[in-house]
C-alpha cells in the first residue's frame, strides 16, 4: 500500500486466530474494510494450535501486530489472559478482540453490538419494546445479552435444553445491570408470541430441529439464526410461519466493522461488504 506519493505506508498487521480457521470470512471482510476506507492494514488468518493459543497471541505480540480476531473455540482462553476487558467483554464472558497496546492486551466483545446493529441497521428492526426470544444459553447467547438489553425490548426470554444454564445466565446480567423483563424456559412450554426470535444454539450445524412451536412466531416476526452460509432446519421453519428470515452473516460483517473500529477508529461501510460476501 502506498500513500498519494507513492511512498510506501507502514502496514499493520491483525489476524484472526481459530481452529479450524481455513473457513473464516474475516481475512476478505477485513481486506474489504482496508480497501474502502485507505487504512494501511494487513489482516491474515492463523491457525493456533489447539493447546498453545496463549504462546500464539505472544509471538503476534513479539512481531509487532496491533491485535487479533478470535473465533472458536479460544474465546474463553482470550478472555482469560488479557490485562484489561471493556464493559461488553466482561459481560460476555469471553474476548472475540484483542488490541496490543505498549506490552498490555485489552480485550473486547463486538459479537452482540455486530448482532444488534444487524437487527436494527440491516433488517431495519425497531428492538425497542419488542418481545425478544434467544434460543440457546451457550457462549454465543451470553454475548448476545448486553447489547440486547441495552436496546431496550419489553422482555426477553431465553429458551434452552438444560433449564439450570439458563436461569444461570439471566442471573448474571441482572445481578450486573438494570434489566428488561427476563424468562427461562424450555423449548416445548413456549407459548406465547415473540417478534424477535434469534437462535443462538449451535445446532444449525447439525439437521436436528429445535421442538418450538409454530405458533410462538408473531406477526411480523423476524426469526435470526447466527448461523450463515445455508438454510439451517429453524429458518426452514420459520419461514414456513410467514415470518421474515435471516442468516447471521450480517451480524459477522457488523461484529468486524467493530473491531476494525476499535482497532483503527474509522467505521467502515458495512452494506457493500455484506452485498459482496453473501456472493460468496
Ligand atoms: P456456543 O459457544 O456456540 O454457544 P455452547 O456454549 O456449547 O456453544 O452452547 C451451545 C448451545 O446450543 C447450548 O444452548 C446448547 O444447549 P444446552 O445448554 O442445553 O446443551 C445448544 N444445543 C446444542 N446442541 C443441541 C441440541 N441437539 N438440542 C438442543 N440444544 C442444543
Amino acid at each position: 500500500m502506498t500513500d498519494k506519493y507513492d511512498k510506501p505506508l507502514n502496514i499493520d498487521r491483525y489476524a484472526v486466530l481459530g481452529n479450524p480457521i481455513a473457513h473464516s470470512k474475516s481475512p476478505q471482510i477485513h481486506a474489504a474494510f482496508a480497501k474502502q476506507t485507505g487504512q494501511p492494514i494487513n489482516y491474515e488468518a492463523i491457525l493456533a494450535p489447539i493447546d498453545g493459543f496463549a504462546a500464539s497471541i505472544k509471538n503476534l505480540i513479539a512481531q509487532g501486530y496491533k491485535g487479533a480476531n478470535v473465533t472458536v473455540p479460544f474465546k474463553f482462553e482470550a478472555f482469560n489472559l488479557c490485562d484489561e476487558l471493556t464493559e461488553r467483554a466482561t459481560s460476555a464472558g469471553a474476548v472475540n478482540t484483542l488490541s496490543f497496546n505498549q506490552n498490555k492486551i485489552i480485550g473486547d466483545n463486538t459479537d452482540g453490538v455486530g448482532l444488534a446493529r444487524d437487527l436494527t441497521l440491516n433488517y431495519s428492526y425497531a428492538l425497542k419494546g419488542a418481545r425478544i426470544l434467544l434460543l440457546g444459553a451457550g457462549g454465543a447467547a451470553q454475548g448476545v445479552m448486553l447489547p440486547l438489553i441495552n436496546a431496550e425490548p419489553a422482555s426477553i426470554t431465553i429458551a434452552n435444553r438444560n433449564l439450570e444454564k439458563a436461569q444461570f445466565m439471566i442471573q448474571k446480567i441482572a445481578a450486573q445491570h438494570a434489566v428488561c423483563n427476563l424468562a427461562v424456559s424450555n423449548y416445548e412450554n413456549l407459548q406465547s408470541k415473540f417478534d424477535v426470535i434469534i437462535n443462538a444454539t449451535s445446532i444449525g450445524l447439525s439437521d436436528t430441529i429445535l421442538p418450538i412451536s409454530n405458533t410462538i412466531f408473531a406477526k411480523n416476526c423476524l426469526a435470526y439464526d447466527m448461523m450463515y452460509g445455508r438454510e439451517t432446519p429453524f429458518m426452514a421453519k420459520a419461514r414456513s410461519t410467514g415470518a421474515q428470515v435471516a442468516d447471521g452473516l450480517g451480524m459477522l460483517v457488523e461484529q468486524a466493522a467493530e473491531a476494525f473500529y476499535v482497532w483503527r477508529g474509522v467505521r467502515p461501510e458495512t452494506a457493500p461488504v455484506i452485498k459482496m460476501m453473501s456472493t460468496y
